[in-house]
């Protein structure tokens, strides 16, 4: 089901402008994409069920570009409700009109479509989308975002003989609207039924075809996503050790790993080298920090090898350690993810990352996340704040001057609220006001039993820290200010904090969430709305023409386009 060989490209091509007779400037390249996102029947874990598939696929079509190439998506939407993709990871500098959330644009209604048009500026790396209205995730919708380095760029590590994307997930048999229904109803959709390999799922033993084939002798790059609902999970591959190459879009340092720990959300790549026996071998996925674990495995084969019925139970790789040991392992592992300073790549706000530790902090926010019944109905919130979307989206009421008659900026304070141990949950759309090109912290402090992992949209962040127990302003000193990975997303184990760092200059309205889905779906996430004050298109993009409007604005006039 790797979607690559069924990616259809409608045309590929490079436009030239030419400004007076002189001057000629050559665009970046275009790669057009038609998607048709409809329900179809997957069984990911055995059993039937009715599935979101891009063109028929789950996973989706791959996406597969170069640094800055224009992407150009025309999804069109075949469900029976509103649907709207994101693009997990990518920046969309200036651009938050294409960053698919909610909160940014109204929905692609049933029967109609919409082209989505962004550019992959200044980003390498391994990404995914999926679809961020209703619980459509818990259903499919997903695909890969690869972003090759562009060809004068050396990458540091010798071209792979070739590239698997493998997205891992928890799954629940029920489907979206089952689930959906049980949220509304003020109750939680409780444990996943399994763990899928790529929509697969697998037992030790099991007669299955191979999930991925190695020639001997030689490397292949694995770049594998967690897109699961809310299950951290571990992935080793039998006899193979995986050297970790890249982490949401940073080389980072080429260090050797038996097992990686992969949360809610996050990607990598490792590199593989099919060093053994030529035969079957398990690629083992495991659920990490539930009570009752589980678990599914998928074959990778060596071409001219043993074959089918070669994959040895034997000598399976070792689970890393669970419960209050286990954290401690996975923290270890966190702090071992480096960023590699020297390795060259395209890096957005290239000023900003190589110092980020001497750029004085202008502003703190610490973030409490809290489980709570309202009204005897199950609700999540950050510092007392339950997100709730607004009829029209934020971004628009914004931009059409009417914010005031949807939301108001910073119901959610900087500092977790003292009183009442954060169980006094308010419901309201929840924007925090950000100047532009502040240098912020962020500290997530997780007061509960289960892990979170938390995305940023708009940016990449430094992961600067994570540690068990509470935090105070002399846990600056234990951060990694030289070389912690630039990256998306982040998890905050139980009962411990993690600290982030980014400079907010990308002007725009844009998504800060928790990754655990229902978590996500009652209440726990807010906007960063990032204004510039010059209205100038150096800083943010018009409204696009194809925009769809609803709610409020659609029949307002539009406002006076942003000054070049
Ligand atoms: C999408 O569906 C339309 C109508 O069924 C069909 O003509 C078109 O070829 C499909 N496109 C793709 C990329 O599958
Ligand atoms: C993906 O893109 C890279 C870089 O352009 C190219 O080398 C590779 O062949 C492409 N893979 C597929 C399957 O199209
Ligand atoms: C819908 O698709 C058509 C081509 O079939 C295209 O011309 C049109 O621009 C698309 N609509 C939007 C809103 O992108
Ligand atoms: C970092 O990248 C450089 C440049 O490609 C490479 O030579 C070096 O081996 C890498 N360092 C580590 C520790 O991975
Ligand atoms: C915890 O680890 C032990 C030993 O590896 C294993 O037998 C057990 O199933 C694990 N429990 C969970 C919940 O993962
Ligand atoms: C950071 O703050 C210190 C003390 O307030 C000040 O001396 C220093 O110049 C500032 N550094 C920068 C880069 O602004
Ligand atoms: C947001 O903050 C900026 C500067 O920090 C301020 O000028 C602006 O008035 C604030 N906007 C709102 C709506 O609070």
């Amino acid at each position: 089901m790797e979607g690559a060989n069924n990616v259809k490209i409608v045309a590929l091509l490079i436009i030239c402008l030419s400004v007076g007779a002189l001057l000629v400037k050559a665009e970046d390249p275009y790669l057009f994409y038609e998607w048709n996102v409809t329900y179809g029947t997957i069984a990911p874990l055995g059993v039937p069920q009715q599935g979101i598939l891009i063109n028929g696929q789950l996973p989706g079509p791959r996406i597969n570009c170069t640094s800055n190439n224009n992407i150009v998506v025309n999804v069109y939407n075949k469900l029976d409700e509103p649907l709207l993709l994101t693009w997990n990871g990518i920046q969309q500098r200036k651009n938050s009109w294409q960053d698919g959330t909610p909160g940014t644009m109204c929905p692609i209604m049933p029967g109609t479509n919409f082209t989505y048009h962004f550019q992959v500026k200044d980003q390498i790396g391994s990404f995914f989308y999926f679809p961020t209205t209703s619980l459509h995730r818990a259903s499919g919708g997903f695909g890969a975002l690869d972003v090759h380095s562009r060809n004068l760029i050396p990458i540091p590590f010798d071209k792979p003989a070739d590239e698997y994307n493998v997205f891992l997930g928890d799954w629940y048999n029920k489907g979206h609207k089952a689930l959906k229904k049980t949220l509304d109803g003020g109750r939680t959709i409780g444990r996943p039924d399994g763990i899928h390999i790529n929509g697969k799922s697998n037992k030790l033993g099991d007669k299955a075809e191979p999930l991925f084939s190695m020639e001997a002798g030689k490397t292949y790059r694995y770049r594998i996503c967690n897109v699961g609902m809310r299950t951290s999970v571990n992935v080793r591959i039998q006899g193979h050790a995986m050297k970790l190459v890249e982490m949401e879009g940073s080389h980072t340092v080429q260090n050797m790993y038996d097992s990686l720990d992969i949360h809610v959300g996050q990607c990598l790549s490792v590199l593989v080298t099919a060093d053994q026996e030529p035969k079957d071998y398990y690629m083992v996925v495991s659920s990490r920090f539930l009570k009752q674990a589980i678990s599914s495995v998928g074959i990778l084969r060596y071409a001219n090898g043993k074959g089918a019925g070669s994959a040895s139970s034997d000598h399976l790789p070792t689970p890393p350690p669970n419960n209050t040991q286990g954290i401690a392992w996975s923290m270890n592992q966190f702090r071992s993810f480096r960023w590699n300073l020297t390795a060259s790549a395209a890096r957005p706000n290239p000023q900003g990352s190589y110092h980020y530790g001497q750029i004085n902090i202008t502003r703190t926010i610490r973030i409490v996340n809290s489980r709570s019944q309202v009204n005897g109905k199950l609700r999540f919130a950050l510092n007392g704040i339950s997100h709730m979307d607004s009829d029209t989206p934020l971004k628009l009421v914004e931009y059409f001057g009417v914010a005031e008659k949807t939301f108001k900026y910073d119901v959610m304070g900087d500092e977790p609220p003292s009183s009442n141990n954060n169980k006094v949950v308010t419901i309201a759309p929840n924007v925090k006001n950000a100047t532009f090109r502040n240098f912020v912290e962020i500290i997530f402090e997780n007061e509960e039993k289960t892990i979170q992992t938390y995305h940023l949209d708009g940016y990449s962040f430094f992961a600067v820290g994570i540690e068990p127990g509470k935090w105070n302003p002399e846990k600056r000193k234990n951060y990694n200010l030289v070389d912690a990975v630039s990256r998306h997303s982040i998890q905050v184990y139980p009962n411990s904090w993690a600290a982030i760092m980014t400079t907010l200059d990308n002007a725009g309205i844009w998504n800060l969430r928790s990754d655990m889905w229902e978590r996500n779906y009652l209440g726990q996430q807010f906007y960063f709305s990032v204004l510039s004050p010059s209205r100038s298109l150096r800083d943010e993009y018009n409204l696009p023409d194809n925009h769809p409007l609803c709610g409020i604005v659609k029949s307002m006039p539009m406002p006076p386009p942003y000054k070049p």
